[in-house]
């Protein structure tokens, strides 16, 4: 086989995968309102329809906080909060009303121009939030229910329901109710397998926040991918206190922003959501980037197992092959077939990230408290994750639990970096004896050694 890398390729492989995967499951789309404003919002409601198209069911809450204090400063009300909460006025409530579905129709056009078909429709019911700390909170209520049949009847036609921040009692009385809160609810009520924070801006960059020195970002300093207790962590390190923010600091503000979108990610986990996704909604393409690769390019919050280390299975092996294939035809790794993998599939794992293998290695037992770590590769267009230094730590931990002393491995072109990890050259007259006798004297690799005893994996 012809060196097998395209990276365009393996874009359309990922993403007719991941579209196989999600037809008939639902997203929702929680979309700031200066997303809106933005000459991206006519493309990423393109997208979202080619979504609805592909048989993905998709509902959309419309954020309007910036819209209801414009419309509110017209007509001369200033609104009162309660912490970061808004207090609704009885004189600012129609006025609430008519800036949610003024939004709302924002997101009818942009859909009409795709012919997608929408409904803004009234499938929250809210009560009040009532008085809160001596508090009387008005008519800012809270989601009492959401009408999950109604809203079903309109997803299974094909129709995407537009949920604006309003809910009514049953008696029919109106309250806002942030859209943050109708997300969740609709998200878990839905049971979305996806909730998208759609924001204008790039947040959650690892200049913007303190962070844990091992949370996954990328070379731009974007933070991948968290669970929710990584999300945690960070909220608890940036703890922070709405007064403390000087008026118009740019940095506190992307900070606080980046928190609220974090507690809202993990609110959503925690109510069952298994993904959520912070995007840039001004970033065109952003959405489907996302959503249709491993990479991505926003931040996921993920509730279950989304990348891991796994002993193989009969089905990684193609995989494995695809990923050495290239390796093998620049000499750098020597030739295996199915068969030979099939027959030490035991030593094998494999590094998988949302289901795809991207990574592999291996670790064989040598004898004589010695054991070779081997057909380590990483899939090229995934290099530089840390895929092969955490399949190495794995490999060499193992090789501990089984009370081996020291793991060997024969390299031609990788030993800088197997010294980055510890590893130290040794001559072949310290191997076992069955090893030194397959030598392959040709080929005349380099014999690195990293002593287990006392190590912790990759120390040096
Ligand atoms: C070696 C290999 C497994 C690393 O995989 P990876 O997932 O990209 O590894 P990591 O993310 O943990 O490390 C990447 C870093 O190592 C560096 N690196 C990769 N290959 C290197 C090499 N041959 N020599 C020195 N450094 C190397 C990268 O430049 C990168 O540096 P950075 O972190 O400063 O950007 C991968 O490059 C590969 O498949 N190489 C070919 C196969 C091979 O050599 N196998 C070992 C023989 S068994």
């Amino acid at each position: 086989m012809k060196e097998a890398f395209n990276p365009a390729i393996n874009v359309i492989r990922e993403a007719f995968a991941y579209q196989n995967r999600f037809a008939g499951s639902t997203m929702i789309f929680k979309i700031d309102f200066p997303v809106t404003t933005g000459t991206g919002f006519s493309y990423l409601m393109k997208d979202i329809a080619l979504l609805v198209n592909s048989g993905i069911r998709v509902v959309i809450v419309p954020g309007c906080k910036e819209w209801i204090d414009t419309v509110l400063l017209k007509h001369n009300i200033v609104s009162e909060y309660s912490g970061a909460e808004r207090i609704t006025s009885d004189n600012a409530i129609p006025l609430v009303e008519m800036a949610a579905f003024h939004v709302a129709t924002r997101y009818m056009t942009g859909l009409s121009a795709s012919r997608v078909d929408a409904v803004i429709g009234n499938f929250v019911r809210a009560r009040g939030r009532g008085v809160i700390d001596g508090v009387d909170m008005k008519y800012t209520g809270t989601v009492d229910k959401i009408f999950v049949s109604s809203m079903r009847r309109i997803l299974d036609s094909g129709m995407a329901p537009i949920l604006p921040c309003i809910g009514w009692s049953p008696s029919g009385k109106p309250y806002n109710v942030p859209s943050d809160e109708i997300a969740v609810s609709a998200a878990s009520a839905l049971a979305a397998v996806k909730l998208f924070i759609v924001t204008a801006g790039d947040f959650l960059k690892k200049e913007q926040l303190i962070i844990p020195a091992h949370t996954r970002t990328t070379a731009d300093g974007r933070i991948l991918r968290l669970n929710p207790r990584e999300a945690d962590e960070i909220l608890m390190l940036n703890k922070y206190d709405d007064q403390e923010t000087a008026a118009g600091e740019r940095a506190d503000k992307d900070r606080k922003k980046c928190l609220d979108m974090l507690r809202l990610a993990l609110s959503a986990s925690t109510a069952g959501v298994e993904r959520v996704h912070i995007i840039n909604g001004c970033e065109e393409g952003a959405l489907l980037n996302e959503l249709f690769t491993n990479l991505g390019v926003g931040t996921m919050l993920y509730a279950d197992e989304y990348e891991a280390i796994r002993g193989i299975r009969n089905s990684d092996v193609p995989d494995i092959l695809h990923i050495m294939e290239p390796l093998v035809c620049q000499d750098i790794l020597i030739r295996r077939s199915a068969e030979d993998i099939q027959k030490k599939k035991d030593d094998y794992v494999v590094y998988v990230i949302d289901g795809s293998v991207h990574a592999c290695g291996a670790l064989h037992d040598l004898g004589d408290g010695q054991a070779e770590l081997a057909a380590l590769a990483a899939d090229k267009a995934y290099s530089s994750m840390n895929m092969g230094r955490r399949i190495v730590y794995y490999l060499i931990e193992k090789a501990r639990g089984l009370g081996m002393r020291r793991v060997l491995v024969f390299t031609t072109k990788t030993q800088d970096w197997f010294e980055l990890l510890g590893f130290r050259e040794t001559s072949i007259d310290t191997l076992p004896q069955q090893r030194r006798e397959s030598y392959n004297y040709k080929r005349m690799s380099k014999i690195f050694a990293l002593d287990l005893f006392g190590k912790p994996a990759g120390g040096s």
